[in-house]
């Protein structure tokens, strides 16, 4: 088996390539636990390596929480994606903590997460991840940056 197909951006995965439904270009052409798995620990591992989101995240997250973070992450999109109800919680709500957040690095995340997405699925998924994340950060940023008072026009 190639050893690099098995770990995309040095997440070493504990379940074999063949269980994995492959597209031509030896992408995913299906969502499975383990797909989300994987997408979620690349992108992290993008995530933990840039120079924009590196220091934001880091300082959030301290190294001894970054495994229940990933685990989180996973529920998350495995909820999203195949319905399985596992995320309960309130992502907002854990993004007005997070120190240094700025509308510019939502535009980071979206493009290292599309990046993710199309090293590892094929376009149909890809898309529909793409669109789901896009749509979610479109409103944690109305939740964290919009001020209506902003939009009202000025009275004397
Ligand atoms: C600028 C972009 C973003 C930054 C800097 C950021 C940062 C973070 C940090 C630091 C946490 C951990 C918070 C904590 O444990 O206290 C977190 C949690 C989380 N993030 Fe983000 N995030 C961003 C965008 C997004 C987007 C676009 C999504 C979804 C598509 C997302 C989904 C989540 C979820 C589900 C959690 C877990 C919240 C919980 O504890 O239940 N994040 N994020």
């Amino acid at each position: 088996m190639d050893d690099r197909t098995n770990s995309i951006a040095g997440y070493s995965r504990k379940h074999p390539v063949k269980e994995l439904a492959m597209g031509r270009a030896g992408r995913l052409a299906a969502v499975s636990e383990e797909a989300v798995e994987r997408l979620v620990h690349c992108f992290y591992a993008k995530v933990r390596g840039d120079g924009e989101l590196g220091p934001v995240f880091e300082a959030a997250i301290a190294p001894e929480q970054w495994s229940a973070h990933l685990a989180t992450m996973c529920d998350f999109w495995s909820s999203l994606m195949l319905a399985t109800g596992r995320y309960k919680s309130n992502p907002l709500a854990a993004h007005t903590r997070v120190e240094g957040i700025t509308p510019e690095l939502f535009e980071r995340w979206l493009e290292l997460f599309g990046e993710t997405v199309d090293e590892i699925f094929e376009e149909g998924v890809g898309a529909t991840f793409r669109a789901k994340a896009e749509r979610i950060a479109q409103s944690f940023q109305i939740g964290l940056f919009y001020r209506p008072e902003m939009d009202r026009p000025k009275t004397a």
